[in-house]
């Protein structure tokens, strides 16, 4: 069950989460207990100039996240060797290459008192930072974003949502798409008013009041969206 949960993200654009952090259910969640923070890769990296990334060793194209640089900054933020860091809280990787998020996980990561989400940049990461100071990799899909930020934020933001304080109505989050409540099936559609806009009726049913026939017309709908894919 979802408790306070402690989000660190590590970045090189810790900016980006300013405008995350101020969106409402965010708020609401951070008000209620909970944390994030962000920590800049940058800030600590031991090269000069700033360096966090380098070529790929074997050619190609684009740059590396460099395992040194990471574990320099995971170090100095927490005080200890990442390797150690990875037994005590969870530690995600955000990379295409990942287990593919899906609301269970949400859920199992909704229950966790810390994260770190890792974002990549450029090609990704040194496979040694996934290997050695992940708990996980973590994909948002099948397609290859600039970087993890936006990946850190979708997980994040699925995460908080599931938070208490988190949404105005405490039920709105068990019985959605995906949930175990609905079988891990889609959604049943929702209509509010008007009750007839340009013909369009909402069915009849939702303004019957009967709820058995509400609860067992909703999960018919839902039953027969398309299973979700994994
Ligand atoms: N980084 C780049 N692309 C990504 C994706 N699809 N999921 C998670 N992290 C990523």
């Amino acid at each position: 069950m979802a408790g306070r949960v402690q989000l660190d993200v590590v970045t090189l654009f810790p900016a980006w989460f300013d405008w995350f952090r101020s969106q409402r259910h965010v708020m609401a969640a951070l008000a209620a207990g909970n944390d994030l923070r962000t920590l800049d890769l940058r800030e600590h990296t031991p090269l000069s100039g700033g360096q966090v990334d380098d070529t790929p060793y074997g050619g190609g194209a684009g740059m590396v996240l460099r395992v040194d640089v990471m574990d320099a900054a995971l170090r100095a933020f927490y005080g200890e060797d990442p390797v150690q860091l990875r037994t005590q809280r969870r530690v995600i990787a955000l990379t295409p290459g990942g287990r593919l998020l899906d609301d269970r996980f949400v859920d199992e990561l909704a229950g966790e008192p810390e994260i770190t989400l890792l974002c990549g940049r450029y090609e990704g990461f040194d496979e040694r930072i996934v290997q050695h100071f992940a708990t996980d990799a973590v994909s948002i899909g099948h397609y290859v974003l600039a970087g993890g930020e936006l990946a850190a934020m979708v997980v994040a933001d699925a995460v908080m949502r599931k938070l208490p304080g988190a949404l105005g109505h405490a039920g709105s989050a068990l019985e959605e798409s995906f949930s175990v409540a609905l079988e891990g099936r889609p959604e049943y559609p929702h209509y509010t008013r008007p009750a007839e806009y340009r013909g369009w009726k909402v069915p009849g049913v939702l303004l019957s009041g009967h709820h058995e026939e509400i609860r067992s017309w909703r999960r018919q709908r839902s039953r027969e969206r398309s299973a979700p894919s994994t």
